[in-house]
């Protein structure tokens, strides 16, 4: 019998970890999923908008501890976990979604700022799902990890070949661990958000004005004249596609990419 639509996306008695859920896309994703009905743990290097944060979902009645933790540290990732545990007694959702986008031509691509932004976005996504997908196998009642990638995981965009690397290898990252994380019923997939409005978006899009001189309006016409919805995205446009991919839904799907931005990939 299938579940009423009522129950497919109630997440009451599932427990998430939303890596970078402090601000912008991760910020809607802890919303949404707390409004949901699951307990919520934010692991953020930034605990002071972490916390406030977990102000706002408590006020809307949600469970949710915030943690201040490094996405690029294996040992914060497994502190993480067992603080999730510890607090909510399961972890049902995990949500790579801590991303970093220096803007930096190739040619001046330092050792260490590729080195960082392949270890948040690449090997922090990685063991991180390491540390929860074994949790889900002893507990053996499966669960979601959902990857936010990003369009640059199939199309380039200049001055970010570092990033861009980073989610390219995010995308084979939820394929290959689909593979083997399926006969557990643990379903991976990964979200490919376009241009979406947060706090990173805008500080970079200050940094790329600067570099090219361009004004802030010449910019966004720029971009949203290639996006057939004629906006940017929301940062809630991502986590409603998250609410999706972490419910019964989408209980069989796995190893995808939802593309969700506004049909810029098109033009
Ligand atoms: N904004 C966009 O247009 C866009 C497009 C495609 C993909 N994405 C991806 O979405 C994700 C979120 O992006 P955003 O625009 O919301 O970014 P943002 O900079 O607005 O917010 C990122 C959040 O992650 C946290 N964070 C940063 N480094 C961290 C680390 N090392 N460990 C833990 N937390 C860390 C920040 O404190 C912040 O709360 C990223 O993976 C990004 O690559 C964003």
């Amino acid at each position: 019998m299938p579940n009423p639509i009522a129950q497919l996306f109630d997440l009451k008695g599932k427990s998430a970890i939303v890596t970078g859920g402090a601000l912008g896309i991760g910020q809607a994703i802890a919303l949404r999923l707390a409004e949901a009905g699951a307990a919520i743990t934010i692991a953020d290097v930034n605990l002071n908008a972490a916390n406030a944060t977990v102000e706002q979902i408590k006020v809307q009645g949600g469970k949710v501890q915030a943690v201040q933790a490094d996405a690029a540290s294996v040992a914060d990732a497994k502190r993480v976990v067992e603080m999730t545990l510890s607090a909510f007694g399961s972890i049902d959702i995990l949500v790579n979604n801590a991303g970093i986008f220096p803007f930096s031509p190739a040619t001046q691509t330092t050792e260490e700022l590729w080195d960082k932004v392949l270890d948040v976005n690449l090997k922090g996504a990685f063991f991180y799902s390491q540390a929860v997908a074994q949790k889900m196998i002893d507990a053996g009642r499966g669960g979601k990890i959902i990857m936010i990638a990003s369009i640059d995981s199939l199309h380039p965009t200049g001055n970010l070949a570092h990033y861009d690397a980073s989610k390219g290898g995010m995308l084979m990252l939820t394929k290959s661990l689909a593979v083997e994380f399926g006969r557990y019923n643990i379903n991976v997939n990964a979200i490919a958000p376009g241009g979406i409005q947060t706090p990173g978006g805008e500080s970079q899009a200050a940094t790329i004005l600067k570099a090219t001189g361009m004004t802030p309006e010449q910019m966004v016409k720029g971009f949203v004249s290639r996006i057939p919805l004629g906006r940017m995205g929301a940062p809630d446009d991502i986590a409603k596609a998250v609410l999706f991919l972490a419910s019964a839904a989408a209980d069989y799907m796995t190893g995808s990419l939802m593309v969700v931005d506004g049909g810029y990939l098109l033009s």
